[in-house]
């Protein structure tokens, strides 16, 4: 009989793709089932609900033995592959990673410029002249474009030496009001050593606006180290020259943070206006005119004040990716 055949040749399967071979030979579109309900025009008129029940129950039961089969096979493999595992085996441990001393610094002070209103801004590292220097008033023979200092392509780009080429990416892009900051790498010939890297980190801002004062540079930069640093770090302003700002501070901080002596931080002054006139002339218009608005930029670097608060005294440790000084943060 064609279900007890059935039901043998579906015990008999002994994995899922001689199982699935029975299917197709008994329920497929010319199985032999398919082939029988074809014959049912045969049957006489009479019979036919006879026949055809008959034939109904033939094809479930035999998808029963073909489902019930299924899972024993795939009960079987999972049991056969299970056995292979040791669970008493110790997991894979994932290691907890720390966040890098300069991120965490950098994280800080962006959460702090926020607050202020300051969106983030950034530009390429390998930066025309005329964004590194022309455009922020440096003169072709001033020493910072010397190729002992800075880092020349051979297509006449360079690596920019500082983030203030961001001042510039900025204002070439949008109109003011501007208030940006801008973290990111800057790159110097410089020897390496315990205090020096041919690539550090940069924090630029800037701000332009109607009526923008020397106290509001002020008061936005104290506000950020005593933010970072706490309520009691001394700031100081000494007169100092760049280019681009006019008049220019440099500023000193002293926070116990920070081990408690003087230390010269940033750069900062209120944007020259030999600055706003090339921005003009290339924007071709008179969005940055000098005679309307006014504007503060400052400078700092990163790695000497993340080195300070978390006594670190070698600046190349920054960047050796040495775990047992990594995991200490
Ligand atoms: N670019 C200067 C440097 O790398 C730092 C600086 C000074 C940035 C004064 C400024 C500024 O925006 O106004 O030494």
């Amino acid at each position: 009989m064609l279900r007890a055949e059935a039901v043998a040749a579906i015990r008999a399967a002994s994995d899922l793709k001689s199982l699935e071979g029975v299917r197709v030979h008994y329920l497929g579109r010319s199985g032999q089932i398919s082939l029988i309900s074809e014959k049912m025009r045969d049957v006489a008129k009479d019979d036919r609900p006879r026949v055809g029940k008959l034939l109904n129950q033939l094809r479930q039961d035999v998808s029963d033995s073909l489902a019930e089969r299924e899972r024993q096979l795939k009960a079987a493999k999972d049991a056969r592959e299970l056995s292979q595992i040791d669970i008493t085996l110790p997991g894979t441990r994932r290691e907890l990673g720390s966040i890098h001393p300069l991120t965490q610094l950098l994280d800080k002070a962006v959460r702090v410029f926020r607050r202020l209103g300051f969106a983030l801004a950034d530009g390429p590292d390998i930066e025309t002249e005329w964004h590194c220097f022309d455009a922020l008033n440096t003169p072709p023979d001033h020493p910072a474009r010397n190729e002992l200092d800075t880092f020349y392509l051979p297509d006449g780009r360079l690596l920019r030496t500082h983030t203030s080429t961001v001042q510039i990416r900025v204002m070439e892009s949008q109109g003011p009001p501007v208030r940006v900051i801008a973290p990111g790498a800057a790159y110097r010939r410089d020897e390496v050593d315990a205090t020096h890297l041919s690539q550090f980190t940069q924090m630029e801002g800037l701000f332009v606006d109607r009526n923008v004062s020397l106290a509001d540079l002020k008061g936005t930069l104290e506000f950020l180290f005593r933010e970072l640093f706490g309520p009691e770090t001394k700031i100081r302003f000494r007169p100092h020259f760049f280019p681009f700002t006019e008049p220019s501070y440099e500023i000193d901080i002293r926070a116990e943070a920070l081990g408690g002596d003087w230390m010269e931080l940033a750069g900062c002054g209120m944007v020259d206006p030999a600055v706003f006139d090339q921005i003009c002339a290339k924007r071709g218009d008179r969005a940055y005119d000098p005679e309307e608005i006014t504007g503060f930029a400052f400078g700092f670097g990163l790695d000497r004040l993340a080195m300070s608060l978390a006594r670190i005294p070698d600046i190349r440790m920054l960047t050796e990716n040495d775990l047992r000084f990594l995991k200490q943060f």
